[in-house]
Order: structure tokens, then C-alpha cells, then sequence
């Protein structure tokens, strides 16, 4: 094939993906983008907490169900994501307060899901964006409830009892920086790894603002996340502009896709990269950031954008 998985397989990577679910899997324009051009794909929303756990111990797998039967019959490989986060989380787990409760909760979670679509998931993110950006622990019912990391320690144990086959993965975002934050985040994983913690891989979501200055050094921080010596992936990359970009932000953003991905290419450990959408209109950007857009690889229309030749450039 010439579609980047294609592409990126052909010199030795794991895979391109994307992030999907099942509207945009009934929506032919971006089925077919993704048959042509994915090896790999992440539920967008429907195997978080709140769509799958929305009341205790009633599950919801439809959504989830949906997108893993059509990557299993169209050949791709999936991300599992997420289990333990702070963010659409339903609030009969946010407002338990006691730890052998929230343990339990936790373990049956991750049986649960985990244990569905086990052999069927190449990495779960077991745990997502547990840190704040000046590299502190994050807030969340799991961090005050356990009052240190040992969280993680449950999370990933249980994921590892559910599905012994899937790689098990930290996942965070702003780790682009090569900051406290990023700092931090690899010394919690080599403290889980030091400590017998089951953990297999790092994911740096990788939003990026084109333009930003950290963008060519981008293999710097793979680098740092490499050093972990675990497998390194880019989980949810876009890199967005103004709503309406100048040209000069459509050229900046061409250049950044091709130094994130020639980052990636270069870094032993990477083995993958995900696209967090096919096209703009369907992007998470523009509803978070107020005023940006552009994130993407194909526009509202489904037309590959010169960002698409940048990504290739990268490869
Ligand atoms: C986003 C989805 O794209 C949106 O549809 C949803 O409304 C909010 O979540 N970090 C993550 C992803 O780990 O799960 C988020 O996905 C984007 C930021």
C-alpha cells in the first residue's frame, strides 16, 4: 500500500493510527481514509470510565464493542484507552473516599473491561495524565484517596492479571518540553519499573501549537522518554493553528509534522504514531481551544492537506 502505515511499516515502525469510534466509522469518507492509510486505531471516548463503567458494576461495551470488532476484522491493532483518569470519570467513582473500596473498584474495572477484549488490544493506556504541568502529581480521586503512586501499582497489576499479552503504558501529555514535568514522569516510570510494577510502554499524547520552539527538537524528548527503556509511543498527536492559519502557520505546521515524525523515525524505541483524527471537522481541537483549529492531516472536506506530505516527508 502507499497510505502512511504502509509507509512507516516499510521502514521498520509498528504502525500509523488513528483515534476513531463509531460514528466516524459509519461515516465512509473517514472509513475509507482509514482503510487506506491505518495500521492502528484508539477508541476516541468509548473505553473511558464514563462510557463504559457509567454506574457501578454496569457496563456499557456497544461503543467499545463496535470500534474493536471493525479494527479486528479490517487488520488494525488498538490502543486501548484509558482506565485510571481524572477526566470523564463518572461520579460514583470520583466520590469514593476510602482505599480499600476505590481498590476494589479499581481491580474490577480493569478485570472487566481489560479482560473483554483480551488478546485483542496491542497497549492499554492504564493510566492517563497523572501529573500536572509543573510536574507535581495530579489531583484526582486515585491520587488523594491513596495519597502517593501506589495507585498506578494497582492499576497496572490488574490490567497485567486481566490481559498478559497487551502492553501496559503511562500516557501524558505536555511532556513536549523538556521540563519538570517530563523530568518527572520518567523518573515515576523508573521508580514503577524499580519497584516490580508491570509496565511496558511510555505515551506522549503530543498536542502540539505549531510553530512552538520545542517542535524541532522533538527527539529530545523521545530521547528522555526512551531512557526509561521501555517502548516509546506518540499517542494522540495534532498540532494546531489559528482557526483561520496564515499561510505561514499552514508551511510552520508541515515543517513541525515532519520534524515530529522524523523524531520518531530516528528514536529506536518509537514504534508508532497516532493521529488523534482523520479530518479537521471532526477534530477535538476546536471545541477545547478556543480560536484553533487546523490540527489535522485532512481538512473539513476529507482532502489531504499539505500536512499529510509533511508527515510522508517524515517518514
Ligand atoms: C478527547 C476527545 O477527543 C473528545 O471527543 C472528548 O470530548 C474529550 O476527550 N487527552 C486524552 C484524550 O487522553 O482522551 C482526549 O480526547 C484528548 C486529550
Amino acid at each position: 500500500g502507499t497510505g502512511l502505515d504502509a509507509l512507516i511499516k516499510g521502514k521498520g515502525k509498528k504502525y500509523v493510527g488513528f483515534c476513531a469510534d463509531s460514528g466516524l466509522l459509519s461515516n465512509a469518507q473517514n472509513a475509507a481514509i482509514l482503510q487506506a492509510e491505518s495500521g492502528q486505531l484508539t477508541p476516541e471516548n468509548s473505553m473511558k470510565w464514563q462510557s463504559i463503567e457509567p454506574s457501578q458494576n454496569s457496563f456499557s461495551y456497544g461503543g467499545a464493542d463496535t470500534l474493536v470488532n471493525w479494527a479486528v476484522s479490517n487488520n488494525k491493532i488498538i490502543r486501548g484507552h484509558t482506565f485510571v483518569w481524572h477526566s470523564q470519570l463518572p461520579s460514583w467513582v470520583s466520590n469514593i473516599n476510602n482505599k480499600a473500596t476505590l481498590t476494589t473498584v479499581i481491580q474490577n474495572h480493569i478485570n472487566a473491561v481489560a479482560g473483554r477484549y483480551k488478546g485483542k488490544i496491542y497497549a492499554w493506556d492504564v493510566a492517563n495524565e497523572v501529573f500536572n504541568d509543573d510536574g507535581t502529581r495530579r489531583s484526582s480521586v486515585f491520587s488523594n484517596v491513596f495519597g502517593d503512586w501506589t495507585f498506578l501499582d494497582v492499576a497496572f497489576r490488574a490490567a497485567r492479571a486481566a490481559d498478559p499479552a497487551a502492553k501496559l503504558c503511562l500516557n501524558d501529555y505536555n511532556l513536549d518540553y523538556s521540563g519538570a514535568k517530563l523530568t518527572n514522569f520518567v523518573q515515576l516510570v523508573k521508580d514503577l519499573i524499580a519497584r516490580g510494577v508491570p509496565i511496558d510502554c511510555v505515551g506522549t499524547q503530543s498536542h502540539l501549537v505549531v510553530g512552538n520552539g520545542a517542535i524541532p527538537s522533538f527527539k529530545t524528548t523521545l530521547d528522555s522518554l526512551a531512557s526509561t527503556g521501555l517502548e516509546v509511543q506518540i499517542t494522540e498527536l495534532d498540532i494546531r493553528t489559528n482557526s483561520s492559519p496564515s499561510s505561514a502557520q499552514i508551511s510552520q505546521q508541515v515543517r513541525d509534522y515532519t520534524s515530529v515524525v522524523s523524531a520518531c523515525m530516528k528514536t529506536a524505541a518509537c514504534s508508532g504514531i497516532t493521529v488523534w483524527g482523520v479530518s479537521d471537522k471532526d477534530s477535538w481541537v476546536p471545541q477545547t481551544f478556543s480560536g484553533q483549529g487546523y490540527a489535522l492531516l485532512w481538512d473539513n472536506n476529507y482532502q489531504k492537506k499539505q500536512a499529510y506530505n509533511g508527515f510522508v516527508t517524515g517518514i
